[in-house]
């Protein structure tokens, strides 16, 4: 199975890098084209993967078409690969908001869309998948497999790729402000700075972990570290009265619906 990458950004070496280590794929499989020469090189010399300056002749014996440039790239890079793309190949689109019936212009092609998220580059990603018009079962095991090798694949509609956005594409951020705001604290109180991001650090994945090992729900284990009149309680109760909940859904809600705007061009 030939495999090319359109665009050999942060994301689209995150997702060949882990095909190419949980031998997925060979790396001998995999082409990747890009604009700069000196990135291909990089990359070359890296994963010894093959490279290409020319888009349509790096598609045309390829059985996955990777589009993973930026969305604002699309337009151009499209109607040079459309035609040189053979007529059995999958399309699979990491591309934030190009939804599969923009790609496909009213052709029968097979596509895939996938919303990352930058946790693949250590292999820790979390991907929602989705199938276009045209896609089949075997096409979405495919895409599972290839996004599996960076981290946890979960199948939802297209439609559920902009919550699957709000939740998990975007998520990182959120945690990442979370963190800069509790290492920012911790500052204030006067704690060493790689203490505190030794400890903060190790919070957010202990609690992560238990959560996902004991499968409770995190409401649960909130009140069960929330003694009535203790410190978390002092805690809790000034993010509550400060509305920290309604704004993370608040802020969850303006992300879908920007990547509803970004979707509608
Ligand atoms: N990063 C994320 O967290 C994330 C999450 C979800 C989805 N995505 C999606 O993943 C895609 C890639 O994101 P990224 O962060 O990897 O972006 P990126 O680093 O900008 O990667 C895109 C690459 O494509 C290259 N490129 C530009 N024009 C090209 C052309 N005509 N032909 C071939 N290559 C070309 C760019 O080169 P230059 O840099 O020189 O222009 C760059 O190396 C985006 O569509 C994004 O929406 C990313």
């Amino acid at each position: 199975m030939k495999i090319t990458f359109i665009g050999a950004g942060n994301m689209a070496e995150a997702i060949f890098a882990g095909i190419v280590k949980q031998q997925v794929g060979a790396a001998s499989d995999v082409c990747v084209t890009d604009i700069s020469e000196e990135r291909l090189e990089y990359l070359s010399q890296k994963y010894g993967v093959g490279t290409s300056l020319d888009n349509p002749s790096a598609v045309a014996d390829a059985d996955v078409v990777v589009l993973a440039v930026k969305p604002q790239i699309f337009p151009t890079v499209w109607p040079e690969i459309a035609e040189a793309i053979k007529p059995d190949a999958l399309v699979v689109s990491v591309m934030a908001g190009v939804p599969s019936t923009t790609i496909a212009d009213g052709k029968p092609i097979r596509i895939v869309r996938v919303m990352p998220n930058t946790p693949a580059l250590i292999g820790r990603g979390a991907a929602g998948i989705a199938a276009g018009e045209f896609a089949t079962e075997t096409d979405l095991q495919l895409a599972e497999k290839l996004m599996g090798a960076v981290g946890v694949a979960v199948r939802v509609e297209e439609e559920e790729l902009h919550a699957v956005t709000a939740v998990s594409g975007s998520g990182p951020a959120y945690v990442f402000y979370l963190l800069e705001n509790m290492l920012a604290a911790a500052d204030r109180m006067g704690l060493e700075k790689g203490i505190a991001r030794e400890l903060a650090l190790a919070t957010v994945m202990g609690a992560a972990e238990l959560m996902k090992e004991s499968g409770e729900e995190a409401e649960a284990l909130r009140n069960k570290v929330t003694s009535k009149g203790g410190t978390t309680a002092a805690a809790i109760n000034t993010m509550i009265k400060r509305g920290v909940g309604e704004s993370v859904v608040a802020a969850m809600q303006a992300c879908a619906a920007r990547s509803r705007e970004l979707a509608d061009g």
